[in-house]
């Protein structure tokens, strides 16, 4: 069966309209900021190795069932679960999929707010000259200074809010396109100079060493859960941001090709991160493990010793900024494509009313860095032990509601679907590479994360059963 929806909100001008905004949401905090301090907490290579199998596997495939299930339903993720399900002969609760999705992506958002608002705060620091020669101690006190601060953290938070809520009130040809055609280049140059600030370094083995040779002792059930999750949180899946871009996919646009080249760039722009990070951290005897404050520690000592650094280092948050804006567009389209649909409401009063919900949520993070910087509220779980709401609204969406959002994107396109219908959006034919993409989605993907999911509450250990250390 042919379809014949079209989304009201428009389509992009071109493919590669799509593959620029859809590589703008998936390139952002996730792979500057997010990714080394995570690797750095888990041990370095046994993470990394797990993380990008997840891409490898979970990542693409499910990427190409959301942008097929979104191009196909084209409308906000909730009406096309809805349209979708019902032209399946299924379940019209399968909406509550993009419900789910909605939520996420407000929670994510209103951290993510957070953090992009430290990377404004350090534009103004780099132009300001404040890294120029500064120890490893002297910006590890700008960072603390910064976020102790609960008044500083709420103003730059708002002002990010702000700039997302602009842009989105926009729509979605306006001006992103443009925005990201500049901004993933201009990232990989400034990324592959802090590269060769690193290799420069002395440490920039050890860095390898650390991100590339894996060893398994060093990661347990729930580093594996957190890696998996961030394979879902770095290519933004399991929430519907690239459900609600796919919808405006235009026709006859290869999906497949599409959804690898966003992943591949998505992955090279992590990677450059992090061999750019550690051997400043190895070189400072800095700890890998120091957490969500990470980048910001140690990339500015490298500003502050390199020449140009005065320069670089303000391009290079500048860009930080850039990349998160790009990204949190694409955390608040779902909701707000659902209001203009079903509430009626204008983008304007849409982007407004979902950037407000998100603002507030996003107190909860602020505070996290400073008056509740000790409050541990699931502290009797011994993962979260020192945990603050922050770490806790982090590890509950990345890894917990985007794997399940993916585990139901996943049923729900190669177990409800018609296959005849999958096999004609997704328009590669009915050779090799579409069974793959099958059997991934149909098999693949539902145990892996079904296995480590009982793996992490421990109510099956298969690393024992496969004889693995850990
Ligand atoms: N992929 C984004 C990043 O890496 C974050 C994101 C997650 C965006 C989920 C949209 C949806 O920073």
């Amino acid at each position: 069966m042919t379809t014949t929806r079209k989304s009201i909100h428009g389509v992009w001008s071109s493919r590669l309209a799509f593959v620029l905004a859809a590589t703008g949401s998936a390139v952002g905090l996730g792979n500057i900021w997010k990714f080394p301090y995570i690797a750095g907490e888990h041990g370095g290579g046994a993470f990394v190795l797990v993380y990008l199998m997840c891409i490898a596997v979970i990542g693409i495939p499910i990427m190409m069932a959301e942008v097929m299930l979104g191009r196909r339903g084209r409308q906000s993720p909730i009406n096309t679960m809805r349209s979708l399900a019902q032209e399946a002969g299924a379940d019209p609760r399968w909406s509550w999929l993009g419900w789910a999705g909605v939520l996420a992506g407000f929670l994510i958002l209103s951290y993510y707010s957070v953090i992009a608002g430290w990377a404004l705060a350090y534009v103004f620091r780099a132009v300001s000259g404040a890294f120029t020669g500064a120890t490893a101690e002297g910006i590890a006190s700008i960072f603390e200074r910064l976020t102790g601060d609960p008044e500083r953290l709420m103003a730059w938070h708002t002002l990010f809010m702000i700039m997302t809520m602009i842009v989105v009130a926009r729509g979605v040809r306006g001006g992103l396109e443009k925005a990201v055609r500049f901004l993933v280049p201009a990232l990989f140059v400034l990324l592959l100079l802090l590269d060769g600030y690193a290799m420069a370094s002395g440490a920039f083995d050890q860095g390898l060493q650390f991100l590339f040779n894996p060893d398994f002792s060093k990661i347990d059930a729930n580093g594996v859960l957190i890696a998996m999750g961030h394979a879902f949180f770095t290519l933004s899946l399991g929430m519907g941001a690239i459900m609600v871009y796919g919808s405006y996919l235009p026709e006859r646009a290869s999906i497949a090709r599409t959804s690898i080249t966003i992943a591949v760039l998505d992955t090279i722009v992590a990677l450059l991160a992090g061999m750019a990070i550690f051997p400043i951290v190895f070189v400072n005897g800095l700890e890998p493990g120091a957490g969500p404050g990470l980048i910001f520690q140690t990339l500015p000592i490298a500003f502050g010793h390199m020449t140009g650094g005065l320069v670089f280092g303000t391009l290079f948050f500048v860009l930080l900024v850039f990349a998160a804006w790009t990204s949190s567009i694409s955390l608040i389209e779902p909701a707000v494509a659902w209001l203009v649909e079903n509430r009626g409401m204008t983008r304007v009063n849409a982007s407004v009313v979902a950037g407000i919900v998100t603002w507030l949520f996003g107190l909860l993070t602020v505070f996290s860095f400073n008056q509740w910087s000790e409050f541990h509220l699931l502290s009797f779980i011994p993962v979260f032990k020192t945990a603050t709401v922050f770490d806790l609204l982090d590890y509950l969406t990345a890894n917990i509601m985007l794997p399940l959002g993916g585990l139901c994107i996943a049923i729900f396109s190669v177990w409800v679907m018609r296959r005849d219908d999958s096999l004609q959006e997704l328009d590669m034919g009915d050779g090799m590479a579409y069974r793959l993409w099958y059997a991934l989605v149909r098999y693949v993907t539902p145990v892996a994360v079904i296995i480590v999911f009982l793996n992490v509450t421990g109510l099956v250990d298969f690393s024992r059963l496969l004889g693995m250390a850990g």
